[in-house]
């Protein structure tokens, strides 16, 4: 238990500290929008508010996981509350990071919980799929995944798809056999939405409609071009042999904004975009492709460590500023709207696209017929 406690430490600690973003692009410069002139609305009437999972939200972004369980001077659960201070004043929905660790030692459960300070904003929890693999020792289950839920009063339960970073460190989970079924099991008798997010590979068409077919209700892509989990392995490890392997796979993924269309164009998932996420610009793009929240992580960890809400809160009004000016600049009233404006795609993601879908239909009705 210790181990992952220390290793969740070690995580937030490069992640503050050393360049872990991937050194390739999530692929939005490749996504543009076409400008308009007239856009016929007033900037002032755009509404940014949308509806995931049953809920309405103020804004289309979301708080990714990132943390709890770490040990030592509480740090987990100052990151956890400061984000859900500014989770709670903007009303947007906010992940916590692995519930592992507060499994195997419950006395942690205090560094995930963030009730007191944010009452009504969507919460969700965090386990791993490995730890439902059939051939995973103690592996888990329906107890488990109510555990992690009920524990921190939360409104849905994430399971991380995480088989890169895994498969880089020496004690990486690597055990995935059979965790499509027991994710279908868990899914007939959880009561909660469950929402399987990648951590920085993306997801492809294929997993995305295995995801479907077995009920899952939503998927972060987590896409390359952002957090690379190899990069922070890298890091951690501890001889030659084990930084060759973390360094060779740093830039490993399906880029963000690909990961997008092809999970929008195989499926009816509602879509978290995920992985590099850095202005508002990016956000107008991921949504005009289909994704219903953008997601971040990294650039909330520095106000979060500190404690600092409204610094949290800086970036994530930046975002939106950004995200606003872009809506006005197509004549998007609101994401609806957003959803349907014209788009150019060139360069990689269109060589990569026109391989995997039909990309004339795709810019046409954003979605398979
Ligand atoms: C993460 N992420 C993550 N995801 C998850 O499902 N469980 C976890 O425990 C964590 N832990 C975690 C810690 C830290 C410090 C970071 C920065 C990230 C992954 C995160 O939710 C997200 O998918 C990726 O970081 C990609 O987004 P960004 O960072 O590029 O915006």
């Amino acid at each position: 238990e210790e181990l992952t406690i220390i290793r969740k430490f070690e995580h937030i600690e490069h992640c503050l500290k050393r360049q872990v973003e991937a050194h390739v692009t999530n692929q939005f410069e490749n996504i543009h929008f076409v400008h308009t002139s007239l856009p016929e609305i007033d900037k002032d009437e755009i509404d940014l508010s949308v509806e995931f999972l049953g809920r309405k939200f103020d804004y289309p972004i979301m708080i990714a996981g990132m943390t709890g369980g770490t040990k030592g001077s509480q740090l987990a659960g100052r990151i956890n509350k400061t984000l859900a201070k500014a989770a709670q004043e903007l009303n947007i929905p906010m992940g916590v990071g692995s519930q592992r660790a507060m499994i195997r030692n419950p006395e942690t459960w205090e560094s995930y919980y963030v009730r007191d300070v944010a009452p009504d904003i969507f919460l969700i929890g965090n386990l791993g799929a490995p730890q439902f693999a059939e051939t995973m020792p103690d592996r888990y289950g329906i107890e488990e995944a109510l555990k992690a839920v009920e524990t921190i009063q939360a409104d849905a339960l994430a399971i991380h798809m995480n088989p890169l970073q895994e498969s880089v460190q020496p004690e990486g989970d690597t055990q995935y056999r059979g965790i499509l079924k027991a994710l279908a099991e868990l899914k007939s008798e959880f009561p909660y939405p469950i929402i399987a997010k990648e951590t920085g590979a993306g997801v492809s068409m294929e997993v995305a409609i295995k995801l479907e077919s077995i009920g899952i209700d939503a998927v972060d892509v987590g896409g390359l071009g952002g957090t690379s989990w190899s990069g922070v392995e890298y890091y951690r490890a501890k001889d030659e042999r084990s930084r060759n392997l973390a360094l060779k796979f740093w830039d490993w993924g399906i880029p963000t904004a690909i990961s997008v269309v092809e999970v929008k164009y195989a499926t009816d998932l509602p879509i978290i975009a995920t992985g590099g996420i850095r202005d508002g610009i990016m956000i107008a793009k991921a949504l005009a492709l289909g994704a219903n929240l953008a997601g971040v992580a990294l650039p909330l960890l520095k106000p979060a460590v500190k404690g600092d809400v409204e610094g949290v809160i800086r970036v994530l009004q930046r975002y939106i500023d950004e995200l606003r000016n872009a809506m006005f600049l197509v004549g998007a009233r609101d994401v609806e709207e957003l959803r349907k404006v014209p788009l150019v795609i060139t360069g990689f993601a269109k060589e990569w696209l026109e391989q995997r879908i039909d990309l004339a239909e795709f810019l046409r009705v954003r979605r398979r017929k």
